[in-house]
C-alpha cells in the first residue's frame, strides 16, 4: 500500500495529428460541446490530482488559449504547460516533462486524444495502484478487433511483460486482443528511470512510452493492468471518423443512463444529451432533440421532436412541443412551450404558462397561467398572471441606446397586434385595443385605444 497518495496527472497533447487532416491541433476538435483536451482534463480533475501536466507541443499557443478560455480559475491554477521542443513520440514527451513530474511521488499519464474514459473507472485504477503499488499500471482492454492500438503482451504466468506497437508488431503480436489504452500509473522514479532508457523506434524514429513498461520490468520492477470492462472507454481518436464514432458511443452510452433511470428516449441514436444534463423519471424525449451544457429537466416532461435545449431549467410536467430553441431559461412546472418557440436567455416561463407558435421571449418573467402564442416578442418585461397576449404582440423594448422594460399586470388584456413601447406599465385587468402602439402606462382595469380611427371614404366611379 503506497503511504502517499498524491500524483501529478500527465496529458499528452502535443503530436500532430496527422490523421485528421486538419489545420487544428486534434486534441482540439470539438465531441458534443467541449474539446477532446479539455474532456479529458475536466474528467482527470475529478480524481483531485496535485497538478495537471499538460504537455503541448504542435500549435502549443492554441491548446493553451483554448483551455485558458474554457477552464474555469480554479481548475486551470491545477494546469502547468510543458512545452515539448521535438515531437518525437509519447516517449519523448515525458522525457521533456520530467523536470515537472519529478516533484511527485507518482504520475497518472493519459492521452489528451482520447476522453471517453468515466472518471469512476479512472478512480478505481487509482485505488487499485495504490493498493497494490506496482512500478507501472496499464489500463488496458480486450478489443475484437485491436486494429491500431499497442497490444499488451504477457509472460507465461500471465505478468504484463511489453507493450508491442501494431505497426511494429509481427503475426503473431499483431493477434493479441488486448490493448493499450494509453493510459497509466507510474512511481515516478521507476518512470524517470525507464523513459531515459528509451530507444527510437520505428520508421519515424520515435520515443515511445510505451516502451518504459518493459524498460521497468528488466529493471527488476513490476508491471500490472488494469483491464476495462467496457471497453469504450479506451476509445482514442485519431480521425475524423474516429471523432464521429467516439461521439456515437458517447450518446449511446448517456441514452442507456437515462434509460436505467427511468427516462423514456424514444429513438436513441437520433438524440443528443450531453452528459452534463440531468433528467427525471417517466420524462419522455422524443427524436431530432439537442440537449446540452448545464440542462436539469425534471419528472414526467415531454420533450420534443425535435429542438435544441442549452442550460436550461425544466420543472415537473413541463412541455417542450415540437421544434424549440431553448437557452439558459426556466419552465416551470405543467408550462407549455412551443411548437415553434424561442427562449433566450434569462427567460422565466411560470407555471402552467404557454408559450408557442413562433413567440419569442428574452430576458422576461411571465406569470403562472399566462398565454403568449402567435408571433409575439416579449423581451425585458415583468408579466403578472393569467395575461393574455394577442398574435403579433410586440414589446419594442429597445429605443437604439438602451434596453427598458414592460410591465404586464395580472389579468391583462393585449389586443393583437399591440406595441408595447418601453418603458411601460399596463396595469392589472387592463386592456389594450387591436392595432395600438401604447406609449404611456394604462391604469388597471382601464382600455387603451390607441390607433387611428378608419377612414371610409367613397371614390368616385370611373367612367371610362
Ligand atoms: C498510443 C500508444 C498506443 C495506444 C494508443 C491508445 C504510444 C507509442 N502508443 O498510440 O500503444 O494503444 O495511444 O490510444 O504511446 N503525443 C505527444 N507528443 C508526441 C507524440 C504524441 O504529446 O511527440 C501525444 C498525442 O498528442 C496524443 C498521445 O500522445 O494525445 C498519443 O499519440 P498518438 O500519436 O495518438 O499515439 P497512438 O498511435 O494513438
Ligand atoms: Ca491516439
Amino acid at each position: 500500500m503506497a503511504k502517499n497518495k498524491s500524483f501529478a496527472a500527465v496529458v499528452l497533447a502535443a503530436g500532430l495529428g496527422t490523421r485528421m487532416r486538419s489545420d487544428l491541433p486534434k486534441v482540439l476538435h470539438y465531441l458534443g460541446d467541449m474539446s477532446l483536451i479539455e474532456r479529458a482534463i475536466r474528467k482527470i480533475a475529478q480524481l483531485g490530482p496535485a497538478k495537471i501536466i499538460v504537455i503541448t507541443g504542435h500549435k502549443a499557443e492554441l491548446v493553451e488559449a483554448e483551455l485558458a478560455k474554457r477552464l474555469g480559475p480554479a481548475l486551470f491554477e491545477k494546469i502547468v504547460f510543458v512545452r515539448q521542443k521535438r515531437l518525437l513520440g509519447s516517449g519523448r514527451a515525458v522525457q521533456e516533462a520530467m523536470p515537472a513530474i519529478r516533484a511527485y511521488a507518482h504520475a497518472m499519464v493519459l492521452c489528451g486524444d482520447a476522453p471517453l474514459f468515466r472518471a469512476e473507472t479512472v478512480k478505481k485504477m487509482a485505488g487499485f495502484y495504490f493498493k497494490h503499488a506496482p512500478d507501472c499500471l496499464v489500463m488496458t482492454a480486450d478489443l475484437p478487433e485491436p486494429g491500431s492500438y499497442g497490444r499488451i503482451k504477457r509472460n507465461h504466468a500471465g505478468d504484463v511483460a511489453a507493450i508491442v506497437e501494431a505497426a511494429d508488431a509481427d503475426t503473431w503480436e499483431k493477434n493479441i486482443k488486448e490493448v493499450n489504452s494509453g493510459t497509466y500509473f507510474f512511481s515516478v522514479k521507476a518512470l524517470e528511470k525507464a523513459v531515459r532508457g528509451l530507444k527510437k523506434k520505428g520508421s519515424k524514429g520515435e520515443f515511445y512510452l510505451t516502451d518504459a513498461v518493459e524498460n521497468i520490468i528488466t529493471a527488476g520492477g513490476q508491471a500490472a493492468a488494469f483491464k476495462l470492462s467496457d471497453a469504450t472507454e479506451m476509445t482514442g481518436i485519431n480521425s475524423r471518423a474516429d471523432l464521429a464514432a467516439a461521439y456515437a458511443m458517447l450518446n449511446r452510452r448517456k441514452a442507456a443512463d437515462l434509460m436505467a433511470a427511468g427516462v423514456t428516449v424514444v429513438d436513441p441514436s437520433n438524440t443528443y444529451v450531453e452528459e452534463s444534463t440531468v433528467i427525471g423519471r417517466d420524462t419522455v424525449i422524443y427524436p431530432g432533440v439537442f440537449i446540452k451544457g448545464v440542462t436539469s429537466i425534471g419528472r414526467n416532461c415531454k420533450i420534443g421532436p425535435c429542438g435544441v435545449i442549452e442550460d436550461c431549467r425544466i420543472d415537473d410536467g413541463a412541455t417542450v412541443k415540437y421544434s424549440c430553441a431553448l437557452e439558459n431559461s426556466r419552465v416551470r412546472a405543467g408550462a407549455v412551450v412551443g411548437p415553434f418557440a424561442r427562449l433566450r436567455p434569462l427567460s422565466d416561463i411560470g407555471p402552467d404558462a404557454q408559450v408557442g407558435n413562433f413567440a419569442e421571449v428574452k430576458k422576461s418573467n411571465i406569470g403562472r397561467g399566462s398565454k403568449i402564442h402567435h408571433h409575439s416578442y416579449i423581451g425585458d418585461t415583468e408579466m403578472g398572471e393569467k395575461v393574455n397576449i394577442g398574435a403579433g404582440t410586440i414589446t419594442c423594448n429597445y429605443d437604439g441606446v438602451q434596453k427598458n422594460r414592460t410591465v404586464i399586470g395580472a389579468g391583462a388584456f393585449i389586443g393583437s397586434n399591440t406595441n408595447l413601447v418601453a418603458p411601460v406599465i399596463i396595469g392589472a385587468g387592463a386592456y389594450t385595443a387591436a392595432g395600438s402602439t401604447i406609449t404611456e402606462d394604462v391604469p388597471g382595469g382601464a382600455l387603451a385605444i390607441a390607433r387611428a380611427r378608419q377612414v371610409v371614404k367613397q371614390l368616385k366611379k370611373r367612367t371610362k
